[in-house]
């Protein structure tokens, strides 16, 4: 069985405070911690030796671009044939060269607004203009080596951001030489809620140990079910002590694939759906 992919939170530091992600709820709660190179590569190699994933995102509640050796960790990754995959704020000043160099496979822009009026509600502390110009310069390399990344642009799709900006934002991507564009419907829209959860669970349709298909390994090398349980409240192990298949596949919690549940009725998403309630 494969999950496909895992987290591995490289990072659990940010220099932004966006209103509503878990960085920002949890601040003071979760440890500010960079996961050390000989870490992350030991990570990366057990995850690869378990066999059951193809691609590992290297995020989680924080931003992987803070990382000084965050170019040798993908090519750690790449190394031993994992796809990669980033998410950042865009506010970073390492080079965009080693990231192509170390053969990450895609790098998705955060950037929630089209003017730094709207972003800066939603991105707190963060430049626009910054992030725009990390993304022109990686859509430039990435031209000049042939395209060997895929490149988006993300923006939540939140209710303070006009449709017009979004309009923006989409005929920009399609103004540059090749940078995917696409709006995220909130989580919390889609939510079923707690209610509907219970009944599911009731009926037997839902896996209340279940997760969603991405597990994911802290900072500190702790294993969670899903990437909504940040604190790993109801963690399976820790890599440091326990191979990652004894942990991931022979876990009386695992992930089951016949009572699947998908993210928006995972139990730990109603803390991130009341934190956007209070953002409107
Ligand atoms: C937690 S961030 C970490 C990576 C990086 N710092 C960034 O901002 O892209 C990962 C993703 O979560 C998204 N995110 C953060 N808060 C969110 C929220 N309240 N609802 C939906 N998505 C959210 C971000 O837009 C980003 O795409
Ligand atoms: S930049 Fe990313 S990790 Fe940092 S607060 Fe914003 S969404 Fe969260």
């Amino acid at each position: 069985m494969s999950w496909n992919s895992i987290i591995l939170e490289v990072s659990s530091v940010c220099n932004l405070k966006c209103q509503g992600c878990v960085f920002t709820m949890q601040f003071g709660k979760r440890k500010l911690e960079l996961m050390n190179l000989q870490d992350a590569c030991r990570c990366l190699q057990l995850i690869s030796e378990s066999g059951l994933f193809t691609e590992v995102a290297l995020f989680g509640y924080g931003e992987p671009m803070l990382h000084p050796d965050i170019a040798s960790i993908v090519a750690k990754a790449t190394e031993l044939s994992l796809s990669s995959y980033i998410s950042t704020n865009g506010n970073y000043k390492q080079s965009n060269s080693p990231l192509f160099d170390s053969g990450l496979n895609r790098l998705l822009f955060s950037i929630d607004g089209f003017t730094q009026e709207t972003y800066g509600k939603f991105r707190v502390g963060g430049s626009f203009d910054w992030a725009i110009k990390n993304l022109v310069e990686v859509d430039n390399i990435n031209k000049e080596r042939g395209f060997p990344m895929v490149v988006e642009y993300q923006i939540i799709g939140l209710k303070h951001i006009p449709d017009e900006e979004i309009k923006r934002a989409r005929i920009f991507c399609e103004s540059l030489n090749r940078v995917h564009f696409k709006c995220k419907t909130t989580l919390s829209k889609k939510a079923k809620g707690r209610k509907n959860r219970k009944k599911l669970i009731k009926k037997g349709k839902i896996n209340p140990w279940g997760t969603c298909k991405t597990p994911m390994i802290r900072y500190d090398g702790t294993v969670g079910l899903c990437c909504r349980d940040w604190n790993v409240s109801r963690g399976i192990g820790d890599l440091k002590t326990t191979p990652p298949v004894e942990i991931l596949a022979l876990h009386p919690r695992r992930y089951d694939p016949d009572r699947e549940i998908c993210v928006r009725k995972c139990p730990y998403l109603r803390e991130s759906y009341e934190s956007e309630i209070s953002l409107k």
